[in-house]
């Protein structure tokens, strides 16, 4: 495994969309774990190849906190294929965005599909903070940023500050002031 470098705003690579991968080979599964070390290392719970330069559909995910055992997930050619009518408003982060975050309104529920390590169908219902990441992360590979979905163009700033100044606001606006980097 190999730690990469995360690219950060502004490279213009993190607006381009990724291409889907063809075939789930050896190449593909050392970039996964390339991926997995550079996201652990930073530290985040998810990343997308296209943070790393790489303009593939591949997405890894682990939510586990710290000092628990690791849960990888990883998702290639991820597709949302269903959405709750329901929005939650979240703190979010990214790597690719480091020292800032922003409040992001994202759908509470999700089903998703795509492949795992081994090139096996996943099919997945997620709610809370991994509906949420598995849906940052497919931004990535659209080209989006989570800047653009901020609630508000207020709700955008130095990590170490905006959850003061959200902590001010009303409290319906806000579900918690957890912070998330992905
Ligand atoms: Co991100």
């Amino acid at each position: 495994m190999t730690q990469k470098k995360i690219l950060t705003i502004p490279d213009p690579v993190l607006r381009k969309v990724s291409e889907p991968v063809k075939i789930v080979n050896a190449e593909i599964k050392k970039l996964m774990d390339d991926m997995l070390e550079t996201m652990y290392a930073a530290p985040g719970i998810g990343l997308a190849a296209v943070q790393i330069g790489i303009l593939k559909r591949i997405i890894v995910i682990d939510l586990s906190k710290e000092g628990e055992k690791k849960k990888p997930i990883f998702i290639v050619n991820p597709e949302i294929i269903s959405k709750s009518s329901d929005l939650v408003s979240y703190e979010e982060g990214c790597l690719s965005i480091p020292g800032m975050s922003g409040l992001v309104k994202r759908y509470k529920k999700i089903k998703y599909e795509g492949f795992d390590m081994n090139g096996n169908i996943i099919k997945k219902e997620a709610e809370g903070l991994e509906a949420r990441v598995v849906q940052h992360e497919y931004d990535h590979l659209m080209g989006i940023l989570y800047t653009s979905r901020l609630v508000d163009e207020k709700a955008f700033g130095f990590s170490e500050e905006i959850e003061d100044f959200w902590k001010n606001q009303s409290k319906d606006k806000k579900d918690n002031n957890e912070f998330i980097s992905s």
